[in-house]
């Protein structure tokens, strides 16, 4: 029987009060591997009543003081990226190295949240009455930045510790209480992070981690009253949660079908190694990963050819072997992505490899000569399959890329800088890479999606001012 880990609640673990848990399955072995506390509404109350009360004194804790405990957890992080990056092989078969990065990128990216937030947060504005008509100099307008009050998070399963600390640091340094819903696959490692707070000596209350089934917590979650800021990245529940949350800032991150334009005079080498990383790291789930090639036609067999043979080179495996390619996170998912895979196999796309699954291990697949009327021309298939369009013209490429609902980054291959900067201005997307596979760090750069794929821009800089209101004090002079 696995241990049930407990959730976090008013600075202690606790076991809740339903008696039951949720299972978090391996996706190597498909067997439960650990589980969490099922919370009930009733404990998601008492714990929204803590983070109210806690976030007012933290608001009034000096800026410096609350720098100082970020920065002693992120080195805690570090110091447990271990145990953290263990959790994250088991509960979503992320390679054994990839793991470890994750826990250190997320400490800087504490480190670096204290840093930016004692320097933006730590400057107002002023503003004198008389620039604008009719006004003498009689007034002065002090502006300062106020925390929001309580933030939930909900971080995805593919980055359940980075994607976690993102949106925690910013809350907590702009003066913010914040509850954490974690991903089931990846909750374990999320409760692991949130120890690391714990033992930095943050007050009682003010953070929070709870787990348990979304469709018992997920609604009661985000529409609960006492939340007055929600910070999402996900799936489709983004669009849900939108609909239904009130009337509190959001920020979301929805996914991706980041497009990757190769023109004539690019460098194919650096092409064809940007696809297969882009591609294919931890196995092509993430949201920024490359989801597909349109390529003018006149170089695609060379880079089909120079991506097959680098993909030849992918290691297929468990997560424990820091394998490039391990099982993806769920049946379901696996499912899903042979669907895509079977659908463009009766429409008649060219496979690059034979198509091969063992339970949620697929490998990687290249398909050639996908067109717009097949379904993974259009879906993500959060999975290491990539298709590959044949464009005659760039018009052809920007309109592709367009047309997809999504809008997260894409990125554009060439050696023409002005071509690349007409192409950028011409993609719908919160970022275009020039030269480069899409990716959402250095941590500190905006992070933004446009239509479907967001709302709202990350970054550490601007999910600090994400999170804090605009406060004015008027000095009316007689
Ligand atoms: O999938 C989540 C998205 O934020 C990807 O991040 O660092 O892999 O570009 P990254």
């Amino acid at each position: 029987e696995a241990e049930v880990y407990k959730y976090y609640a008013e600075g202690e673990w606790r076991k809740s009060s339903s008696a039951k848990s949720v299972s978090i399955i391996n996706p190597t072995t498909r067997k439960t591997h650990f589980k969490v506390q099922a919370c009930t509404q009733e404990e998601v109350n008492k714990v929204m009543d803590a983070a109210k009360v806690a976030q007012k004194a933290w608001a009034r804790t000096p800026l410096w003081k609350r720098a100082e405990l970020l920065h002693k957890a992120a080195a805690i992080l570090k110091d447990h990226k271990a145990p953290i990056a263990h959790c994250l092989v088991k509960e979503i078969a992320k390679p054994a190295k990839d793991a470890v990065t994750e826990v250190v990128r997320s400490g800087d990216l504490v480190s670096y949240t204290a840093e930016e937030g004692v320097r933006i947060l730590g400057e107002g504005k002023l503003l004198v009455s008389d620039s604008f008509p009719g006004n003498e100099r009689s007034k002065y307008c002090l502006s300062s930045k106020i925390p929001l009050g309580v933030v939930l998070a909900i971080p995805p399963f593919n980055y359940p510790v980075n994607l976690a600390v993102s949106k925690i640091a910013p809350a907590l340094i702009a003066g913010n209480a914040l509850v954490l819903k974690p991903p089931t696959q990846g909750a374990v490692a999320a409760l692991h992070m949130i120890h690391c707070f714990h033992l930095a000596g943050f007050p009682k209350g003010l953070i929070s981690c709870v787990t348990g089934k979304g469709s018992e917590i997920g609604d009661f979650l985000t529409m609960h009253p006492g939340v007055n800021c929600i910070s999402f990245t996900g799936g489709d529940t983004g669009i849900a949660i939108s609909k239904k949350a009130g009337m509190i800032p959001l920020q979301m991150e929805l996914g991706g079908k980041d497009a990757c334009i190769v023109l004539e005079d690019a460098d194919l080498d650096l092409v064809a190694a940007n696809i297969v990383k882009g591609g294919f790291s931890y196995s092509g789930q993430r949201c920024t990963a490359v989801k597909v090639v349109l390529i003018m036609d006149s170089v695609a067999d060379e880079v089909v050819e120079k991506v097959k043979s680098k993909m030849g080179k992918l290691t297929v495996g468990p997560p424990e072997d820091d394998c490039d390619i391990t099982p993806v996170v769920t049946e379901s998912s696996a499912n899903f992505i042979e669907g895509l895979v079977m659908d463009a196999k009766e429409k008649g796309a060219t496979f690059c490899q034979e198509y091969r699954r063992e339970g949620n291990l697929i490998w990687p697949l290249l398909l050639d000569h996908v067109r717009p009327d097949m379904r993974i021309a259009w879906e993500e298939p959060f999975g290491p399959v990539l298709p590959i369009i044949r464009i005659h013209s760039v018009e052809e490429g920007i309109h592709h890329c367009n047309a997809s609902n999504f809008g997260l980054q894409g990125c554009v291959f060439t050696s023409d800088i002005n071509k690349a900067i007409m192409i950028s201005d011409a993609m719908e997307t919160g970022t275009v890479q020039i030269n480069s596979a899409p990716a959402r760090g250095p941590d500190h750069f905006p992070f933004q999606g446009l239509k479907d794929s967001g709302i709202g821009s990350q970054g550490i800089t601007n999910s600090i001012n994400m999170m804090v209101k605009v406060k004015s004090t008027v000095i009316n002079l007689p």
